[in-house]
């Protein structure tokens, strides 16, 4: 876990530690954006992550589709490489249905793979 907005523990972070898969962060800050992150931080991780090889994973669970028709992402120009909408996609409320995630997680997992093969992600040290 980082402090908000702090560019700087992130690259050091990233910079030091070799076996970081992803940095996850809510779009607009910690907590539902109660703790807002300083403009041009979004931007600033995107560029890290890509910088070290590492995915970025922007939670949209209560922006997405509302603080823009393409959430924040869109709104800041900054794309993830992974999204998580969950039950945004269903206006906030649980979606279930087993089968639907498994595949959807298989597929996630065979996208990474794909991806990893293809050279345009780096696996993560083991
Ligand atoms: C920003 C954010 N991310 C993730 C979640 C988790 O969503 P769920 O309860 O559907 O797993 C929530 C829940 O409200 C949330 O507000």
């Amino acid at each position: 876990m980082l402090p908000a907005s702090d560019t700087e523990a992130l690259e050091r972070t990233l910079a030091e530690e070799k076996d970081v898969a992803a940095v996850i962060m809510e779009a607009t800050g910690a907590s539902m954006g109660t703790i807002p992150l300083a403009p041009g931080f979004l931007a600033a991780v995107r560029r890290l992550t890509q910088a070290y090889h590492t995915l970025l994973i922007l939670d949209e669970v209560v922006t997405g589709f509302r603080y823009s028709p393409g959430g924040v992402q869109a709104a800041a120009g900054v794309v993830p490489d992974v999204t998580i909408l969950a039950k945004i996609l269903a206006g906030g409320l649980r979606m279930h249905g087993e089968r639907e995630v498994e595949e959807t997680a298989a597929g996630f997992a065979r996208s990474l793979d794909m991806m990893i093969a293809e050279g345009i992600l780096k696996r993560a040290r083991s």
